[in-house]
């Protein structure tokens, strides 16, 4: 199935970059018919939305089908919304035949795109951030294993294009922005950062359970924490990219460093300066704030 795939170009798609393996279904991801019991989990590309749909994973169906946990890839238990590829159902269909409540539903859509059924649903969402540069870092990464993603180019071309908003999903600038203002008139909205959850993974788990209305036992806190940590997701084949085929890991793998601060090994001290001053320019008037090291 993966030879009729190829790599994709970029396009403008109502002011975001797009490919065409999140835009051909847009008609039935835009009537997606959602539950008051969806949980969506969105964030920009590499932001750690694999971890946190994990955790759910876990919270919600660990004890009680823990067979899952052993033969479904993660992917398939928490579809993602708006892929569309030749050979594969697409994210839709998937979700449509699921059988488990709640669905645990990835996207990536900038919160202008998310289908209007969730928020007339009420549908709960989490939204998790990551600090710009560990997500340009990491997205390179990406997009030179995923053979489903543009070319990435070399590194300073890459964050270029970064620094341009020309990325699949569009500007990550807008992105987090885009969600963190509609958290401020949306109490639907968590909205999680990716440097929390590497400093203290329990904290942000309690918050998450809170949340969502659940009670975990300590029992059971303590064993999610455990099994979410990054070498033990590393190690699972359900949960470490292993299972997708337009995954290269060879060239590097899925679950790669996962830390904070990793940027400081690609960028030069030129780029960071460039960088940083860019930034100031483009979060200029949020209170959205980010740490880059802990
Ligand atoms: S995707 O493909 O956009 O859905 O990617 P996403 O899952 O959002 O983000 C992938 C990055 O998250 C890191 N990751 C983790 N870090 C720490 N602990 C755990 N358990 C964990 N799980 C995933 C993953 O390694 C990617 O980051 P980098 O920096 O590339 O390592």
């Amino acid at each position: 199935m993966m030879e009729s795939l190829s790599r994709p170009t970029l396009f403008d798609f109502h002011g975001v970059c797009m490919t065409n393996y999140f835009t051909d279904n847009w008609e039935n991801v835009q009537n997606f018919r959602a539950r008051p019991d969806d949980i969506v989990l969105a964030s920009y590309p590499k932001a750690g939305n694999t971890w946190v749909s994990y955790i759910l994973d876990l919270l919600y169906f660990g004890q009680t089908s823990p067979e899952r946990q052993s033969s479904v890839p993660l992917h398939e238990r928490v579809p993602f919304l708006e892929i569309q590829m030749s050979g594969y159902p697409s994210g839709v269909d998937v979700l449509n035949e699921l059988t488990t409540y709640p669905r645990i539903i990835k996207t990536h859509l900038p919160v202008q795109f998310l289908p209007k059924s969730f928020w007339e649903q009420n549908s709960k969402i989490i939204y998790v951030a990551r600090n710009a540069k560990d997500s340009a870092v990491s997205y390179f990464h990406f997009d030179r294993m995923n053979k489903v993603q543009p070319e990435p180019g070399s590194w300073e071309s890459f964050l270029q294009r970064f620094m341009e908003g020309k990325m699949v999903f569009g500007s990550w600038y807008e992105h987090v922005r885009g969600w963190w203002e509609k958290k401020q008139s949306c109490s639907n909205i968590l909205y999680l950062f990716y440097e929390d959850l590497i400093e203290d993974t329990e904290q942000e788990l309690v918050r998450i359970c809170s949340f969502l209305g659940l009670s975990p036992t300590t029992e059971l806190k303590k064993q999610v924490t455990e099994k979410v940590q990054f070498d033990n997701m590393k190690n699972n084949k359900m949960v470490n990219g292993s299972a997708d085929e337009v995954f290269d890991l060879k060239i590097s793998p899925f679950m790669r460093k996962g830390r904070v601060g990793d940027w400081k090994n690609h960028f030069t001290v030129q780029q960071d300066e460039q960088f940083n001053e860019d930034y100031k320019k483009k979060m200029k008037n949020t209170d959205l704030q980010f740490r880059t090291v802990l």
